[in-house]
């Protein structure tokens, strides 16, 4: 690309002789006789170097680097100064100038000045586009970072789905139960405005509550008619026995207290622990509304599925005794049970 150089300076031979010489060297030279006009081409084409004069009429040299670098703070600009002007030379430097060349001016320090000004504007654009490079690559790999660990997510969520699944198939009749727990718990606690990361561990741990029920007999499980006061005992112990199936895996520590505690009531008659109001863990208490709902509506061996009214109202009879009343009242403004 050809480099165009503004040669700004009131004395017409000083430009002149810039000019030519520069020329010489492969260079595109414009030529402006004072500050004011120099700003006006400044602003209306590019340059790629500013030698400027400092002693000018209208606007001086200094005067003109200012307004340059307010707006183009990269640009090179070179001045030129009468011996007796230092002063004027060094408060340049300061305002960003390049270099400075004293008059009468030696060309050959001139062609100098000029290349190293454009070997240095150069450079510095070369590690700017590397920098930018560097961004965009850092954004791309951030990009594929991301979409794995949604990938890995997902994969991760699939399998405690199956794992669900499972839960569910020791019941034939609680198909899809942990499945829709999971739905209505992620929304009443959505509304109770819980972070990310805790609708997060939810969506887990209420996939997961009833795992312990992999550890029960099916007999049990699937017995139709009462239940013998042992066998109460023993289906009672489903949230210890999930708590102990998942307890050695790290990614599921903070999921514990939903599996451990899911059964426990509001006023502290639950189990397995018979916590009571909010030393009940949040999520737990959450999980307990649509569990319970869905239990009830689903359909049982000698039972059919129950009208939805009775079922709303059966679950208003436990408000405050098993049901956190907030939860319950939550999930009956917003009839979360219509997500099913
Ligand atoms: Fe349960």
């Amino acid at each position: 690309m050809e480099e165009k150089i503004l040669i700004v300076d009131d004395e017409e031979v000083v430009c002149h002789i810039l000019d030519k010489r520069l020329t010489m060297e492969g260079y595109f030279c414009t030529t402006s006789n004072n500050g004011k006009e120099a700003l006006d081409r400044f602003y209306k084409e590019s340059f790629s170097l500013i030698i400027s004069d400092i002693k000018m009429p209208e606007m001086n040299g200094i005067e003109l680097l200012k307004r340059v670098k307010a707006i183009h703070p990269k640009m090179k600009m070179i001045m030129v100064t009468a011996y007796p002007e230092i002063d004027m030379a060094v408060e340049a430097m300061k305002l960003g100038a390049y270099d400075f060349l004293i008059k009468p001016v030696d060309l050959e320090l001139v062609v100098l000045s000029v290349k190293r000004a454009l070997e240095s504007k150069r450079l510095e654009e070369e590690i700017e586009a590397y920098h930018n490079r560097l961004e965009e690559l850092v954004g791309e790999r951030t990009a594929k970072l991301q979409q794995a660990y949604r990938t890995l997510k997902k994969a991760h969520l699939d399998s405690v789905k199956v794992l669900a699944e499972a839960i569910d198939a020791k019941d034939p009749y609680t198909r899809g139960h942990s499945d829709r727990v999971k739905r209505m718990s992620l929304r009443i606690a959505e509304g109770l405005g819980l972070s990310e990361e805790r609708l997060e561990a939810l969506e887990y741990g209420a996939l997961l509550h009833d795992i312990g029920k992999i550890g029960i007999k099916d007999e049990i499980l699937q017995k139709q008619g009462p239940l013998s006061p042992e066998e109460y005992r023993i289906i009672q112990a489903h949230p210890l026995i999930g708590e102990k199936i998942v307890e050695g895996v790290e990614f599921f520590r903070d999921k514990i207290p939903m599996i451990r505690h899911h059964h426990e009531h509001y006023d502290g008659n639950g189990y397995p622990d018979g916590l009571a109001g909010e030393q009940i863990p949040l999520e737990a208490r959450i999980i307990t509304v649509p569990d319970a709902f869905d239990a009830m509506t689903s359909i049982r061996p000698h039972r059919k599925a129950r009208p939805l009214q009775e079922v709303l109202e059966e679950l208003k009879k436990f408000r405050g005794t098993q049901f956190d009343p907030q939860i319950l009242d939550y999930f009956l403004k917003e009839k979360v049970y219509k997500l099913l």
